[in-house]
């Protein structure tokens, strides 16, 4: 693992504009559960009965009291781990221009990372349903839920579900930073839910390399990635980070 770390550093530190893409793999170690696999959300509820926008539009209470208020309290207990804070300090030695996620929590930009697309959008902010107001989700009172906006519209959190389209703005400034980077890393993802499992390709069609950190491999493996570095997220993004750092340093 620690050549393919090295190769990776050297990858990243001749360019300016690489792209992170990252999923819920790489807030496991934050102690947020991923969707899929072992321990995956998916695995104790199903999507389509708790994540789809007509099952939200069926059901508020349901989806409230079987995802969402279950999310929010997992959510306020994370903080950033190393590969959240080893992005964030790429960005600062300039060779990450952006961090895509799919993640909606927040955790990118609690490290320090300036320039994040949240594909998914976020669960830090709170829409209503019916005239669109947005508030802060800590300022939510959820002694009754579904919590509900000053106009008695029923709130939502302000990300995707499942039959919704990404933002368009997201979805223009994702494609245009993967058809532009020359290296793309994507991050604890299992890259199955399209669009966003469409960016690496698109990077590797432009020419881009695209590196992936997983411990498992994925659907990208071997075809659209030129390589896998299989390990957990905060060990070889923190070691990532510190290597191409000390290729920018000059020796003494
Ligand atoms: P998944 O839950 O599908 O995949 C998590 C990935 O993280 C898997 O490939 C794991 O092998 C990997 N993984 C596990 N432990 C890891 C670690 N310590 N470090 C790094 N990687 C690790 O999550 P996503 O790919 O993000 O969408 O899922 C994509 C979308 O599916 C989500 O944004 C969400 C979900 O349904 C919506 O809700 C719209």
């Amino acid at each position: 693992m620690h050549d393919l770390i090295a190769r990776a550093a050297r990858d990243l530190a001749g360019t300016h504009n690489a792209v992170a893409l990252t999923g819920a793999g790489i807030s496991i170690e934050s102690g947020i559960p991923p969707f899929r696999g072992p321990g995956g959300l998916w695995e104790k509820i199903d999507p389509m009965e708790v994540a789809h926008i007509d099952a939200l539009r069926r059901d508020p209470h349901k989806v409230w009291e079987r995802l969402i208020q279950g999310m929010l309290k997992v959510l306020a207990k994370a903080a950033p781990n190393a590969a959240h804070r080893g992005l964030a300090a790429l960005e600062d030695l300039g060779q990450l221009e952006a961090v895509i996620t799919q993640n909606v929590d927040g955790l990118h930009q609690q490290a320090g990372s300036r320039d994040v697309i949240e594909f998914h959008g976020s669960f830090a902010w709170q829409r209503c349903m019916t005239c669109e107001r947005r508030r802060p989700s800590e300022t939510l009172d959820l002694a009754v839920i579904p919590p509900r906006c000053e106009c008695g519209g029923i709130l939502r959190p302000d990300c995707v579900f499942f039959g919704e389209m990404i933002p368009p703005e997201h979805l223009a400034r994702a494609q245009q930073l993967s058809a532009g980077c020359q290296v793309m890393l994507t991050v604890g993802t299992s890259a199955t839910v399209h669009p966003a499992a469409m960016l690496p390709l698109i990077a590797r069609e432009a020419g881009a390399r695209v590196i992936e950190i997983n411990p498992e491999p994925t659907p990208l493996t071997a075809r659209t990635s030129d390589y896998l570095i299989p390990g957990p997220a905060a060990q070889v993004v923190g070691d990532l980070a510190a290597a191409v750092a000390a290729l920018r340093t000059p020796p003494a």
